[in-house]
């Protein structure tokens, strides 16, 4: 065959085959939701908190060391935290987790930003639920191979 020919052909299957590979992948392109990136978002169905109240439920593993636990218990009515009333603390506080039978909130809380001491709870706790999150029971929004640094039990 002629030498220039043979290269022309080269290159032609080349061009091709990348080609192919191009309009493979733009075919696979999808968000990480499984839906069109210029669709408007699809908000997940809202469902209730896991967990009864609270009394009877058992603490979540921890997974990793300086982690704030999970909520164990529904807070279905419980999570209004205003300047007035912090139901967390009518349970967890000092002053209450024993009637309530509830853990006591930790160390840590009473702690102020230059990590003294105070008798009560340090005020940059107070909004418990920007750390400590209630549980649903849904499959995860995305597949994920997570698995927790340490795995520590706690008991009370
Ligand atoms: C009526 C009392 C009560 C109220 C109100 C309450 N809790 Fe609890 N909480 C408990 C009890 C009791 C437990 C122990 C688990 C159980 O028995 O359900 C617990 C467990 C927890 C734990 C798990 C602790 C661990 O070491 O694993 C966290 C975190 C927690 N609660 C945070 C909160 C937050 C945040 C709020 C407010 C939104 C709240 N709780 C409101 C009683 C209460
Ligand atoms: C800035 C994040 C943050 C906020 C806000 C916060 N916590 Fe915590 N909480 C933690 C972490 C982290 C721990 C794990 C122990 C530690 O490192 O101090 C913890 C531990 C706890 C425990 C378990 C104690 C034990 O000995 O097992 C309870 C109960 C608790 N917190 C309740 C509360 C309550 C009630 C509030 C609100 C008044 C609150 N927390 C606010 C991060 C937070």
């Amino acid at each position: 065959m002629n030498k220039s020919v043979s290269v022309f052909l080269a290159t032609l299957g080349l061009i091709l085959s990348q080609l192919a590979l191009a309009q493979q992948g733009t075919s696979d392109v999808r968000t990480l939701r499984g839906a069109d990136a210029a669709v408007t978002d699809q908000a997940p169905a809202a469902r209730p908190y896991a967990g009864k109240a609270p009394g009877r439920q058992k603490p979540i593993a921890r997974t990793f060391g300086t982690q704030p636990p999970l909520i164990p218990h529904s807070i279905e009515d419980m999570d209004e935290v205003t300047l007035q009333s912090n139901p967390c603390i009518s349970c967890h506080g000092p002053d209450n987790y024993k009637a309530a039978r509830a853990p006591k909130m930790a160390g840590s809380h009473f702690k102020n930003r230059d990590a003294k001491t105070p008798s009560a709870m340090s005020q940059a706790w107070y909004q418990c639920t920007a750390c400590h999150v209630p549980q649903v029971d849904a499959k995860p929004l995305v597949q994920n191979i997570f698995r927790g640094a340490v795995e520590t039990k706690k008991k009370h």
